[in-house]
């Protein structure tokens, strides 16, 4: 996360931080993306497919802790760091890096280069 009060050009704005509620996940579409986000209580903020890889469950209504993300359907739980499950190997959620700046929840779109964000909706 990096907030030294400049907006990056890789950076699209997702919400303010303060309209995320803390361990709850709130869902975006960008284009052909759908993307859940999360603030954690110690204010670390993330993004994840918003789909689960087991039955397409929505992240968008799991809960967090600092390390984990529980998916509401089966419970199967995954990393925030690496996305992996922590129940099945076979399983993993894509991550997708977050910065803050001046209070706003950014996507970091230096992974995305060819990602339309013309239909961009929350
Ligand atoms: S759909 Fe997420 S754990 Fe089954």
């Amino acid at each position: 996360m990096k907030s030294n009060g400049q907006i990056p050009k890789k950076g699209f704005p997702l919400c303010p931080l303060n309209e995320l509620v803390p361990c709850v996940g709130r869902t975006f579409k960008l284009g052909e993306l759908k993307i859940s986000v999360f603030k954690t209580r110690s204010g670390k903020t993330l993004a994840v497919q918003a789909l689960c890889p087991h039955r397409g469950g929505p992240l968008g209504e799991a809960l967090c802790d600092e390390q984990l993300l529980i998916c509401p359907l089966h419970g199967y739980s995954f990393s925030l760091e690496t996305g992996n499950c922590t129940i099945s190997d076979k399983y993993q959620v894509k991550t997708y890096p977050t910065f803050v700046v001046n209070g706003w929840i950014y996507l970091d779109l230096s992974t995305f280069p060819n990602l339309s964000l013309s239909n961009a909706q929350s």
